[in-house]
């Protein structure tokens, strides 16, 4: 049987995640894929660079650009991250060049997906992004196919690792927030730019994008409201407690008549409430429907491992040619949807 061959740009906490997941289960996955899936060649910044993995029998890229066109390079996985640049450059050139892309990237998603989704579509090709949403929780295939056949109408929860691990710890230990941020740095958890997570950004990103899957049309990331976590003193989180709540940041996107709203901000959840439950480096997503009712994942939503878990399973489906149109059921509505007002959907 022939290898997929993947090359993958990044190799982070994430990127460094995929090469020891391949490596260690690398029998499990070969069975489960139908074929072996062997990293051919790699990229990133600093090739000095220590990782914890040895990537010398791999072939080097400086320019992560050269992937997309790389002849021994079937897919090209997208670790670098940030909504434009040389991630964006790279997914756009690799999927016009006919290139499946596997990513991780909620920024770009959030942003620019309906462009890229057609871009992909246009040429025949799947743009996969499981990890892009709440780290190892199977969420994208879970709204895609497993609630396929409901007409959702609302979606959301816990969606950032770093603001839920911060705002945990500092109810538990009373840690002040600049030195419970730095841990959730060094675990992996944090993005480049760790504003974006406390700010909210990353948690709107994410809910941009379940919110254009859920509803089946693009959702502006402009529009959705946010409001992160920085100004939550010990104080708030000490009154809250007295009061019989948690503060959790959550990401919540409805649909009614009047059309949909897109919100980030911190909540007061009673204790007693499943979500309240829900901490650490742990997200849950609820989602309801018209037939299914509730339904809440819950799961590690940040760091190495989880996010390898949910990079690896989207390689998978390619291997055995099993990708979903990138946004599933939606697609025909989405590709239709971009010029009716929100109010008919
Ligand atoms: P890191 O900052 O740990 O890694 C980014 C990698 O990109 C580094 O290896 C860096 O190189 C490389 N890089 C930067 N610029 C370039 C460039 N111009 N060309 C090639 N490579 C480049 O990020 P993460 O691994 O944490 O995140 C990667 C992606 O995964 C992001 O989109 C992020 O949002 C997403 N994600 C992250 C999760 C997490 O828990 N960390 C969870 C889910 C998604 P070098 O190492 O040489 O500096
Ligand atoms: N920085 C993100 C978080 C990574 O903390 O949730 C996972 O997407």
């Amino acid at each position: 049987t022939t290898a997929l061959r993947i090359g993958i740009a990044g190799l982070g906490t994430v990127g460094a995640g995929v090469v020891r997941l391949l490596r260690a289960n690398a029998d499990l996955v070969a069975a489960r894929a139908g074929r072996p899936i062997v990293v051919t060649a790699i990229s990133a910044r600093d090739r000095a660079r220590e990782r914890g993995i040895d990537v010398s029998d791999l072939r080097w890229h400086d320019d992560s650009g050269a992937l997309a066109t790389d002849p021994e390079v079937d897919v090209v996985v997208e670790l670098i991250g940030g909504a434009d640049g040389p991630a964006a450059r790279l997914v756009e050139a690799a999927l016009d060049a006919g290139k499946p892309v596997v990513t991780a990237n909620k920024a770009l998603i959030a942003v620019h997906g309906a462009r890229l989704a057609r871009l992909a579509e246009s040429r025949g090709v799947a743009l996969a992004f499981e990890a892009a949403v709440a780290g190892g929780i199977p969420v994208i295939k879970a709204v895609r196919e497993g609630l396929a056949a409901d007409r959702l109408t609302r979606i959301g929860g816990i969606l950032n690792g770093t603001c839920n691990y911060i705002l945990t710890t500092m109810r538990e230990t009373g840690r002040d927030f600049a030195s419970v941020l730095a841990d959730a740095q060094a675990l992996g958890y944090a993005e480049a730019d760790p504003s974006t997570d406390i700010d909210g950004i990353d948690a709107a990103h994410k809910l941009a994008i379940l919110a254009a899957l859920a509803f089946g049309r693009p959702v502006d990331f402009a529009s959705v409201h946010v409001e992160g976590i920085r100004r939550i003193s010990a104080q708030d989180i000490d009154f809250a407690r007295q009061l019989g709540y948690r503060i959790k940041l959550l990401g919540i996107a409805s649909r009614s008549a009047a059309g949909i709203e897109t919100r980030v901000h911190p909540c007061l959840v009673p204790q007693s409430a499943p979500v309240a439950q829900v901490e650490g480096v742990f997200n849950a997503v609820v989602a309801e429907g018209d037939f299914v009712g509730r339904v809440m994942l819950e799961g590690r939503g940040a760091g190495a491992g989880p996010t390898a878990t949910a990079v690896v399973a989207d390689l998978i489906d390619l291997a055995r040619g099993h990708a979903a149109p990138v946004w599933g059921a939606a697609s025909a509505t989405l590709q239709s949807a971009s010029s009716m007002p929100m109010s008919q959907h």
